[in-house]
């Protein structure tokens, strides 16, 4: 089993990289860390980066990211990737450097999702200079993806990787947890193919949340969703729309789970008034940003076999 340490980074094509920036660093309120070879890298907490915004030809995300503890534990996951029928790419020299990454590989899971593996991902000291500091930003909380089947997605992550389900909603959702965080992975019901549903960042107070929903009103921002309360992670939350179809999420206080042996999932209906928001406002599918087609597993050298080379 691949032990997830935490979430790392999403890569997200855009198409209009001055916009794009000026969103996540105006509006979402982001710390635009560098900007180089046609990427802005954008930090909310102690990681190099959490979002990279890469200028592409279409809108699309490109993949989104896990650490793993050490290079050993890479090697280890690319032999279990290849024993279960992934095909995996080792991450060039230069790519690792463009990631503030050691060293990663990439995959696609069952359902198309394209995801990297990573070690070493840098860690900046420097206090983080956001580009909104009213947001309020704490942490990259988590990110969630597509899939036609969240049953298969669990078996999936949960037998291949350490992923621990939290918590259902039907057949529409399973929320997933790799540290005592109700979840920093879910994913989502969709049969349009793989693609990211969110990226969710932490806030440090619920006046944050309310601050926020109030500010990217004011904005004109398109808001998906909130604010309201899941009842799954007990987070307040509001969902909004930025360019290239990226959902952006806030919320504040996150459920977390000490005791794993303890704790049951619970199965909400989607259907249930209350599912989704306990506090019964009114509920909309958020927009998913669909992955890009044709990624880089050419360039990068697909491996399908020889899983006993070091990474
Ligand atoms: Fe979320």
């Amino acid at each position: 089993m691949i032990e997830l340490q935490d979430i790392a980074y999403v890569r997200s094509g855009v198409t209009d990289l001055e916009r794009a920036t000026r969103f996540a660093t105006d509006i979402v309120g982001l710390d635009p860390v560098v900007r180089e070879a046609g990427a802005t890298y954008l930090r909310a907490d102690h990681r190099h980066h959490c979002l990279a915004l890469v200028e592409s030809d279409a809108p699309g995300v490109h993949a989104s990211a896990f650490s793993l503890l050490d290079d050993a534990a890479l090697e280890a996951a690319e032999s279990e990737l290849l024993k279960v029928g992934c095909t995996v790419t080792r991450g060039s020299e230069t790519e690792a450097r463009q990631r503030h990454v050691r060293n990663f590989i990439a995959f696609d899971d069952p359902f198309g999702n394209h995801i990297e593996l990573v070690t070493g991902q840098s860690t900046l000291s420097r206090p983080i200079n956001f580009g909104r500091p009213a947001a309020g930003i704490a942490e990259f909380g988590h990110l969630c993806l597509d899939a036609p089947d969240v049953r298969a997605a669990h078996e999936f992550w949960s037998t291949v990787f350490s992923g621990r389900v939290s918590d259902w909603i039907g057949d529409g959702a399973c929320l997933m947890r790799i540290d005592p965080v109700h979840h920093k992975l879910a994913f989502f019901q969709n049969d349009a193919g793989p693609g990211l549903c969110h990226v969710n960042f932490q806030v440090k107070t619920l006046d944050d949340v309310m601050r926020n929903w109030r500010f990217l009103q004011q904005n004109d921002v398109h808001i998906l969703h909130g604010p309201g309360r899941h009842p799954t992670s007990t987070a307040i939350f509001v969902y909004f729309l930025g360019p290239d179809d990226l959902t952006y999420e806030y919320s504040f206080g996150v459920q977390l789970i000490e005791d794993d042996a303890a704790w049951q999932p619970r199965m909400f209906e989607l259907q249930e008034p209350g599912s989704i928001d306990m506090w019964l406002g009114p509920t909309q599918r958020t927009v998913s940003q669909s992955q890009l087609e044709g990624l880089s597993s050419v360039s990068m050298g697909a491996r399908t076999s020889d899983p006993g080379v070091g990474v």
